[in-house]
């Protein structure tokens, strides 16, 4: 009998199903190159409080095999465990290019059993480097010389194909073509890497492109981050029903000519395109090959680093937006305003005689006079020039290139071009937006929403600092504060898994020292500004948001290596060096004349930033140490830290002031933060701090990037969210609200509005650095924290603060666990509260009350009084446990939906 009859008897019929099956994070992953894919589920239950105490998994190599409930590769059997996130596979080894098949039952919380779910599969790429068997192909006019090559093969197939499969890389970019279409809908691909380190690959079913007869893989490049001699590697492995095989990799017997229609491309100065220039069928079979513009290509040297198979989202186009308004401000000259800074490009729809030429220039600002205003780009040239080939309507846009931009200046453009002439393309990362966040506060909605566009502008697979000038790389420092906005905004798991590798990729194997920027490419130092603590804060929320280990031991030692590293460049545990610190503060707090067009904080020293960071990441190690079960480590981080506080406070704490350092809020907001000031002093250090944004600045932050996301943590935690809400909503310089003010659709680099004069070398109007405060909106306005003692959502509190003129809160987040959802609504004498708990999960309910409120609060959940005369009276499913907490009913809740409503 099978196992699923067996259970047949036990079944609640109680609707348990897991479904929403994942393997490492993916639908039906195909390419996965770890020997242990780890494995994810959801349930819908309808009952609250229910959870996991059991679960089994069977993989299969056949589907056939799993209908019958065999697990031939692994039958887990009933492991007793609540863990329902990147549970690991342990059965038979896995072997490369083979497809499995899984599916999962669950035993919940009263002992009933799920049917099983609906099967998933996954498929292997490579599991190891000799399997790829192609070899790096690429064309002997390219050394040197900025183009774009195209390779082409052609072959016959025969049989019917069962299935197929194209393994490609291609440095800097690809795009695979088979017989005359793009295969997939991936751009920018793959992922930039350091590629001596690592080299990503990209898999593709390619099944609907072949055809019996003759066909043509046709692979364009272009430069990307890789310089002028693009390259490719390719393996088509295609199986055919009567199970014979056929592979086809990239070796001499290609033929490659020059793209002589992309004249030019770079990410940062844009495509010149010349449609006179194509060859039309160049990638379909017949074509005719001529001799003096294609030949054999030449070998090339693999560019150094191992393969790896891509496995988190690609760089997609997300979105269009059709311009609002399109003006003429000279003759011949039409600017576009999409209404909206994004990062992406224009695709244009022309028509005109050949040989016209479109330039098309891209901007985030104009001038008074409705022209552009690129001072603030730097050296990218950021434009794309189109010359027609006169053939009708005419459609392009590029494919090697991307921009940061609201407006495109038109120029050459044959006749008036109308609105629809230009589309703006949004480019990105194409990870899940997860969470939502809006209020009755619009200017606090509509900083959100900057937040979240910034956020999404700087996903290129890496997280960029800035989507338009020559920079868009990956700041170690923005990072430490940025990445934890992110990941309540969007799904990061496996994009932020990569680029902690791209981080390590940086480590000096035997300093230790990482590097500012990851790929360490064109700016930063090495060693990185000790603020670079995200080498460290982003595994960490990786392991609490999504509950992945995994990234926490694959990582530890390198991050061990790194806080030994900065444990080397100590005066009595003082870090003796920083370039950054708790940069871009307002200009009035800034050193002029110092790097980064004034960017270095004057009022907030740099050693005090790097000591507290050195902090900082000693109590993280100690955490990641107890998690994966260091105990002497973790003892160890601990009396590091317990020296480190001693050094800092001995340092900077003035014990008769009761001040820090200078007295900057940032001085005082981080030791705060980090739990750095000694218990007595604490509230005259608070009072300090907010005497100094009430009175001294009147309602305004003197922070840089970093403590202006800590020092809305830090004056919520201490009871002072009053405050932190007044930043929130402040309108004057500087805040986020006068950004709006100034019609920002994105967050700038600096407070101050820059558009011109000396400040534009550093003058980014899409920087996610002080998009942090999106964060403070989901934690304290929405109320949603994730529990360190249930990582991967088992755990969540949920805390909201009820501010000044803010009737309600709508916030969710899109969960590994399923959604959970944080919903109040004010009303006279009164509040309600819609919160959701997925299941397998549970929650601390903070009702807040007030003071007053703790003794003559009447809370109700649906129709039943749960808390009244001060005491819970208990007696609704779901709900545990009921006491108070400073201004707080506090409930114990399993997963479900409530329904709250407390009045006063
Ligand atoms: C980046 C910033 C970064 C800084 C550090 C800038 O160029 O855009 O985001 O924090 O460099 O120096």
């Amino acid at each position: 009998m099978s196992k699923q009859n067996e259970c047949m008897t036990c079944i609640s019929g109680g609707g348990l199903i897991p479904e929403g099956l994942l393997c490492e994070y993916a639908v039906d992953p195909l390419g996965i190159d770890t020997p242990f894919p780890r494995f994810s589920w959801k349930v819908k239950a309808h009952e609250r409080g229910d959870y996991q105490t059991a679960c089994q998994v069977l993989v299969s190599e056949s589907l056939d095999a799993l209908d019958e409930d065999t697990g031939d590769m692994w039958d887990s059997g009933r492991m007793e465990t609540r863990q329902s996130v990147n549970v690991t596979y342990s059965g038979k080894p896995l072997l490369s290019g083979r497809t499995y098949y899984w599916k999962v039952l669950v035993w919940n919380s009263k002992g009933e059993v799920s049917h099983y779910s609906k099967p998933a599969r996954f498929e292997m790429g490579f599991l190891s480097q000799d399997e790829w068997k192609g070899e790096w192909i690429t064309h002997s006019s390219f050394m040197g010389r900025p183009s774009s090559p195209m390779f082409r093969r052609e072959f016959i197939m025969e049989k019917e194909v069962a299935r197929a499969r194209a393994y490609i890389s291609g440095l800097g970019y690809y795009e695979l073509r088979i017989n005359g279409s793009k295969v997939g809908d991936h751009v920018l691909d793959p992922g930039w890497t350091d590629y001596t380190k690592r080299v990503l690959y990209v898999t593709y079913d390619v099944i609907p492109y072949l055809k019996q007869g003759a066909n043509v893989i046709g692979v364009m490049l272009g430069n990307g981050w890789f310089g002028s001699s693009p390259q490719m590697i390719l393996k088509l492995s295609i199986e055919f029903v009567d199970g014979t095989t056929q592979s086809i990799v990239s070796d001499k017997d290609w033929v490659v000519a020059t793209n002589d229609s992309i004249v030019e491309n770079s990410i940062y100065n844009g495509e010149t395109y010349d449609a006179r220039l194509e060859k039309p069928g160049w990638d379909m079979p017949g074509y005719e090959t001529k001799s003096d513009e294609w030949s054999p290509p030449i070998i090339a040297e693999p560019p150094g680093g191992i393969m790896v198979s891509q496995l988190f989202e690609p760089i997609k186009v997300a979105q269009d937006i059709t311009p609002i308004s399109v003006n003429s401000p000279r003759p011949g000259i039409y600017v576009y305003d999409l209404g909206q800074n994004i990062s992406g490009w224009a695709r244009l729809k022309v028509s005109g005689r050949a040989g016209t030429r479109v330039v098309m220039r891209f901007a985030e600002l104009i001038y008074e006079d409705g022209t552009i205003n690129r001072e603030n780009l730097r050296t990218a040239a950021a434009t794309d020039v189109y010359i027609l080939k006169g053939e009708g309507i005419e459609v392009y846009e590029p494919r090697f290139t991307y921009h940061g931009f609201r407006y495109i200046q038109v120029e050459g453009f044959p006749w008036e071009p109308s609105l629809d002439s230009i589309t703006g393309r949004v480019v990105r990362s194409s990870v899940e937006q997860t969470g939502k966040f809006r209020c009755s506060n619009e200017l606090i909605n509509k900083i959100q929403q900057n937040a979240v566009w910034t956020e999404a502008n700087n996903l290129h697979s890496i997280p960029t600092d800035c989507s338009q000038r020559d920079e868009r790389l990956g700041w170690l420092n923005d990072m430490t504060v940025r990445a934890e906005e992110a990941v309540y905004n969007f799904h990061l798991a496996r994009l932020y898994s990569k680029w902690v590798d791209d981080i390590s990729d940086t480590q000096g194997p035997k300093t230790g020292a990482i590097t500012d920027t990851a790929p360490f490419a064109r700016y930063g130092r090495r060693p990185a500004d000790p603020v670079a603590s995200s080498y460290l804060v982003v595994p960490w929320l990786v392991y609490l948001h999504y509950g992945d280990r995994r990234i926490l031991e694959k990582h530890y030692e390198g991050m061990k290596k790194w806080e030994a590293y900065l444990g080397r460049s100590v005066d009595d545990y003082i870090v003796n060096y920083s370039y950054y610190g708790d940069w871009s503060p307002p200009l009035t707090e800034s050193v002029r004349g110092s790097i980064g067009a004034g960017a270095v904080s004057a009022t907030t020293p740099g050693i005090l930033m790097s000591t507290g960071f050195y902090y900082y990441n000693a109590i993280l190690m100690s955490k990641m140490a107890g998690v994966l079960g260091k105990l002497e480590e973790e003892r160890e981080y601990i009396s590091l830290a317990e020296r480190i506080k001693e050094a800092f406070n001995r340092r900077f704490f003035n014990r008769e002031t009761n001040q820090y350092a200078t007295g900057s809020q940032s001085c005082h907001v981080f030791p705060l933060f980090l739990g750095l000031v000694p218990e007595e002093s604490k509230a005259a250090v608070i009072e300090h701090l907010v005497n100094d944004i009430v009175e001294k600045h009147n309602g305004h932050l003197t922070t840089g990037n970093l403590c202006s996301k800590y020092i809305m943590d830090v004056l919520t935690e201490v009871g002072r969210a009053d405050v932190a809400y007044v930043l929130a909503t402040q309108t004057t310089y500087p805040s986020w609200g006068y950004m709006v003010s100034k019609g920002a659709t994105t967050m700038w680099e600096r407070w101050e509005y820059v558009t011109g004069g000396w400040q534009t070398g550093m003058a980014s109007h899409d920087h996610p650095m002080i998009a942090t405060i999106s964060a403070w909106f989901y934690k304290a306005l929405g109320g949603i924290l994730v529990d360190e003692e249930g990582p991967g959502i088992g755990r969540i509190i949920i805390k909201t603060h009820i501010l000044e003129d803010l009737r309600f809160v709508e916030c969710s987040l899109n969960t590994v666990r399923g959604l959970v959802q944080s919903n109040w609504k004010r009303y006279d004498g009164g509040l309600t509260m819609d919160i959701v708990i997925p299941w397998n999960a549970s929650a601390r309910v903070c009702v807040p009350v007030g003071e007053e409120g703790l003794g003559k609060a009447i809370i109700k959940e649906g129709d039943r009084i749960i808390w009244k005369d001060g005491k819970y009276t208990g007696g609704v499913p779901g709900i545990m446990d009921g006491t108070t907490n400073g201004q707080y009913v506090t409930f114990e809740v399993g997963s479900g939906t409530y329904h709250f409503e407390c009045s006063l």
